[in-house]
């Protein structure tokens, strides 16, 4: 059995929460394996909305069982305070949630030094989150890193207290005292509180489940222009959020990967800094906002708006080998008159296709493919047969520019305003209940 992979292919906050939840029945297994707390994933149903940052967001469909992976960085307080949440839906989280042992601790002292280095960076800050990411990430590569599994361990104060009087010296005279003092203590409660959950080596439960035939969706965060590789470096998070950081993230090998589904929104958005060349920081900006509601789920922060981008899609296509798309938040484009659609990139006259390195430094103009809107509600659309012509023409169109079908519709924040297009020779489609006997145009 092979474990199928839905990430963002854009800039984070795709819809990828909606979707992992939509399609967790066809699955026994959902699996994070990077990002942690910067994550904010939206589920709704039955009226109710959910938002994890942690959890996989399989958590709320009976026999699933989640995964934190070795590749996510938790904090135990957030991660403390999503279970409780859920748990007060009436969900019990025991069995159906497991920890990497090697998943990686954010301290602290590690929210501090994120806040510190946002700081010292004046005007070319991340916009990051401040969740202790980045800070947390350079002290697993530095090799300096708590683990969860060494919460399990008698030396683990002592450990934590190396690591966090490396990060005093590091700070210096910064002013950090009170907001030590606010959390340490809530912190170590909190891993208390987590040591009813069981810690696993996931690597060898995940290739096992794999190969009893087990069937393994991996959940990314954040979205592929946010890689720490191939994103807008250097506004971007501190891990590979392409398919490639589902081998490492979960310790899945490369020939375990199946399908691919590659999740963005029938327009665009980011938050915090960095490029984004079809922004459109005007009045058409400003209504995507309004009618998407785009709001960070993690810091209520005012997302910026724009259009499609197809050179950027095209490159998170290939990076990760999407092998199907799922197009989300269509119904927010219903009352336009025209939607573009960003071809290619003009740089000083020159016609271009990908993201140019240097993208800051740059004149960088995207040049657009002009579509005429539907404007027509597609809040109650459930078959493609019944969607308005230009609708369908917008996503043929860009099934072919991107030629990777899309397979799954989004037509509202509600579980059941998804389309699925069943297709007879694909096995995900196919397995989930009310998957539609439809072809795509592909
Ligand atoms: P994620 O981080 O990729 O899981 O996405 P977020 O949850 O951060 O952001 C997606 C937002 O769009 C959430 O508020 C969802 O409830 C909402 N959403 C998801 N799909 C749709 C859709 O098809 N239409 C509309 N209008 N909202 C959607
Ligand atoms: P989900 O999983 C959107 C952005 C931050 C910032 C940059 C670095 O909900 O799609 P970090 O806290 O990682 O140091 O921030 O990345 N960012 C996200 N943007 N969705 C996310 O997650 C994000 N996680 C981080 O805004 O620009
Ligand atoms: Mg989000």
């Amino acid at each position: 059995m092979q474990t199928d992979v839905l990430l963002g292919l854009q800039w984070g906050d795709e819809g990828k929460g909606k979707i992992v939840d939509v399609v967790t029945p066809a699955y026994q297994i959902i699996a994070r394996f990077q990002g942690g707390p910067n994550a904010g994933h939206t589920l709704i149903f039955e009226g109710k909305k959910h938002v994890l940052h942690t959890v996989p967001s399989g958590i709320f469909r009976k026999d699933a069982i989640n995964i934190i992976g070795n590749g996510v960085v938790i904090d135990p307080i957030t991660l403390r305070g999503e279970i409780e949440k859920i748990e007060a839906q009436g969900i019990v989280v025991g069995k159906n949630l497991l920890i990497s042992r090697k998943a990686h601790l954010i301290l602290p002292t590690h929210k501090i030094l994120d806040k510190y280095s946002e700081e010292s960076k004046g005007q070319h800050k991340i916009g990051s989150t401040l969740k202790g990411i980045g800070p947390t990430y350079m002290d697993k590569t530095g090799r300096n890193g708590l683990r969860m599994g060494d919460t399990e361990l008698a030396s683990f104060k002592e450990k934590y207290n190396a690591l966090v009087s490396k990060h005093k010296k590091m700070l210096g005279s910064y002013d950090y005292k009170s907001l030590l003092d606010e959390t340490e203590s809530k912190w170590f409660e909190a891993i208390d509180f987590l040591k009813k959950i069981e810690l696993i080596d996931s690597e060898i439960y995940v290739n096992k489940a794999l190969a009893e035939g087990k069937k393994i969706l991996a959940e990314g965060a954040q979205g592929t222009m946010l890689d720490i590789d191939f994103g807008t470096y250097p506004y971007v998070t501190s891990s590979n959020t392409v398919t490639a950081g589902t081998c490492t993230g979960l310790g899945v090998a490369p020939t375990k990967i199946g399908e691919v589904i590659g999740i963005f929104k029938a327009y665009c958005t980011r938050v915090g800094s960095g490029p984004f060349p079809t922004e459109q920081n005007n009045e058409t900006g400003a209504k995507i906002r309004e009618i998407g509601h785009e709001y960070g789920a993690t810091t209520g922060r005012e997302r910026r708006c724009g259009w499609v981008d197809l050179p950027a899609l095209k490159y998170a296509c290939m990076i990760n080998g999407a092998t199907q798309l799922a197009m989300m938040k269509a119904d927010v484009l219903d009352t336009f008159e025209t939607i573009q659609v960003c071809t290619h990139y003009e740089i000083n006259g020159v016609k271009t296709e990908y993201f140019p390195y240097d993208i800051d430094g740059l004149d960088i103009k995207p040049v657009y493919h002009a579509m005429k809107g539907w404007k027509t509600d597609l809040t109650k659309l459930r078959r493609m047969e019944d969607a308005p012509k230009e609708f369908s023409e917008y996503i043929a169109y860009l099934e072919r520019e991107l030629n990777v079908p899309i397979t799954i519709l989004s037509v509202g924040p509600d579980r059941e305003q998804t389309i699925i297009r069943k297709r007879i020779e694909n096995n995900f489609t196919n397995r989930i209940p009310g998957a539609c006997n439809e072809r795509p145009f592909f």
